[in-house]
């Protein structure tokens, strides 16, 4: 995937900006708390969120500060998300785990039990996120070059608007079955008009595309971890409508924030850093500031 929009969306991100500060009612276009995950979320109404697309600290692989490593209550934090995300509200949980005395850590498939069984979620899919190439070479296994995708939802999710880029190996040829004929009442066969494959059709659930690294060649990133633009804008436009709240409680750089303007949604985010909290909110100001003038 790349960063510019897939072929069948057409959309051109300023077309879809809302005209004012006031969408849906809401008087906010974007909030951006510093905080612990749990204590911001807490501060929410119930229902609040129609998405959140989100990626927490990866078991102990970085420390997100100067000081150290942050801590997070993943449990406490699953349950606030279900309770403020809407009634067919989706999250998806970007996550991967870690080796530890050479065998997985579980961590990510215990989260997604606990989302199910103790939060109240169904698991509406597993996606893939296929980078190009690993970031550590693995010993004695193949390299790693994915993460999860968890896409939960609270009941039956409310929308979804499937990205049409996958080209169609068979398009612009005869797609129908066999001789293509209907039995009718009376026992006549009637033939049907045959089916032409279209020239793209529906992504499947693994997506493969660029990290950021590979997205901003020759750039310092602000941030260690900061997901691929691509991936958070794919999710939103596939599991929120313009002018939904889009919320990343662990927001780090703000990519989630950033492509939901970006792309006619609202946003709510919250890092416990300061460090990027306070550069949160100056990127965010200035990506408002472009989507609503
Ligand atoms: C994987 S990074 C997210 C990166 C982000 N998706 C981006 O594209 O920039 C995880 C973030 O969680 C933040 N964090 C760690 N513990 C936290 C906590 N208890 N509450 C809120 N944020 C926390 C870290 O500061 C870090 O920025």
């Amino acid at each position: 995937m790349s960063d510019s929009l897939p072929p069948s969306l057409g959309l051109k991100p300023n077309s879809l900006l809302p005209a004012s500060l006031m969408v849906s009612g809401v008087p906010y276009p974007s909030m951006v708390l510093e905080g612990d995950s749990v204590e911001c979320l807490k501060q929410v109404p119930d229902e609040h969120f129609q998405l959140t697309v989100t990626s927490p600290p990866y078991d102990d692989l970085r420390s997100y500060q100067s000081g150290g490593k942050l801590d997070w209550d993943f449990k406490e934090t699953a349950r606030q998300l279900y309770r403020t995300t809407c009634v067919g509200g989706v999250v998806c949980w970007v996550v991967n785990d870690s080796t530890v005395k050479g065998a997985e850590s579980l961590t990510s498939a215990r989260q997604k039990i606990f989302f199910v069984d103790e939060c109240g979620f169904q698991v509406h899919d597993t996606m893939i996120y296929q980078k190009p190439n690993f970031s550590n070479p693995s010993k004695g296994r193949y390299h790693q070059v994915f993460e999860y995708v968890f896409v939960l939802s609270k009941g039956k999710p409310r929308c979804f608007n499937p990205i049409m880029d996958r080209r169609n190996i068979s398009a612009g040829k005869d797609g129908s079955m066999g001789a293509n004929t209907c039995t009718q009442s009376d026992g006549s066969k009637v033939v049907r008009k045959r089916r032409v494959v279209s020239e793209f059709g529906m992504r499947h659930n693994i997506w493969k595309g660029n990290t950021r690294g590979q997205e901003e060649m020759c750039q310092k990133l602000k941030h260690p971890a900061m997901m691929p633009k691509w991936l958070a804008r794919d999710l939103i436009l596939s599991f929120s409508d313009v002018g939904d709240l889009v919320a990343d409680c662990f927001a780090g750089s703000g990519t989630t924030g950033i492509q939901a303007l970006k792309y006619g949604r609202r946003s709510w985010l919250c890092d416990k850093s300061s460090e990027y909290s306070k550069s949160l909110r100056t990127t965010i100001q200035s990506h408002e500031t472009l989507s609503l003038y």
